[in-house]
């Protein structure tokens, strides 16, 4: 059961990791940009944070998923830490495009905030995990990348309730401000209950 859900979990890091790619094969309105006016498209630097959050965010969920085995990380020190940079400098460089693109989302204020939200939330979170690991707080350090991962992970639970929730037949632009919110607070609180898990095992082997 454990190998299956780890499974999974790769499978969606990976596949979702590399959708962006996509933008860059079809030279057409794909996506979200079909339901862009022409003005926006036409801005600039929406353009560039547009494609940087995108492709750096894909990055990050390819980068980030492997070092929670425990196993693999300890076996690799050297890659863990180098991917570990990687992972802090690509969601830091996609999240605050990400929280400037939410001025312009899909489905007004209200898909806006829950994105700003998320984009706000991922780069505490990962900045805190980045500044525990230098103060070489270890604990702190899993706490918070925990909690980074799964707000990274947000993008897999969008794309995930975004397709159910049009075979649901419910309005797009509903959705959108529902899941805007939906595919990340949820995402936090699994993240607090693996901590705390993860503490409880921690207790039980000490004592
Ligand atoms: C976790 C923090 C993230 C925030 C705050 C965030 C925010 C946003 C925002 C505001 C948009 C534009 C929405 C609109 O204009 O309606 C967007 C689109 C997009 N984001 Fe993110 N995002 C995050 C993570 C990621 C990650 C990790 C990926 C990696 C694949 C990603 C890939 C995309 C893609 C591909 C789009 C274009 C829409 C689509 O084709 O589905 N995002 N994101």
């Amino acid at each position: 059961m454990k190998t299956f859900r780890w499974i999974i979990f790769a499978f969606l890091a990976i596949g979702v990791g590399l959708y962006p790619i996509i933008y860059l094969l079809i030279n057409a309105r794909f996506g979200l940009l079909s339901s862009k006016p022409d003005e926006l498209l036409q801005n600039q630097l929406w353009n560039i944070a547009f494609y940087q959050h995108i492709f750096l965010g894909g990055v990050a969920l390819l980068s980030g998923w492997s070092q929670f085995n425990e196993r693999f990380r300890n076996r690799n020190l050297a890659i863990h830490r180098a991917l570990g940079k990687i992972y802090v400098i690509v969601c830091l460089l996609s999240g605050s495009a990400g929280l400037y693109l939410a001025f312009y989302a899909t489905g007004g204020w209200v898909a806006g905030l829950g994105f700003g939200g998320l984009a706000v939330s991922w780069l505490v979170t990962t900045s805190m995990a980045y500044y525990s690991i230098r103060n070489k707080e270890i604990v702190k350090h899993q706490q918070w990348m925990i909690r980074s991962y799964a707000l990274t992970f947000a993008a897999v639970t969008l794309r995930v309730y975004l397709p159910l929730s049009q075979i649901a037949q419910i309005d797009f632009i509903d959705a959108y401000r529902v899941i805007a919110w939906v595919c990340w607070v949820p995402n936090l609180l699994v993240a607090e209950w693996m901590i705390k898990r993860l503490n409880r095992t921690v207790t039980l082997k000490a004592s």
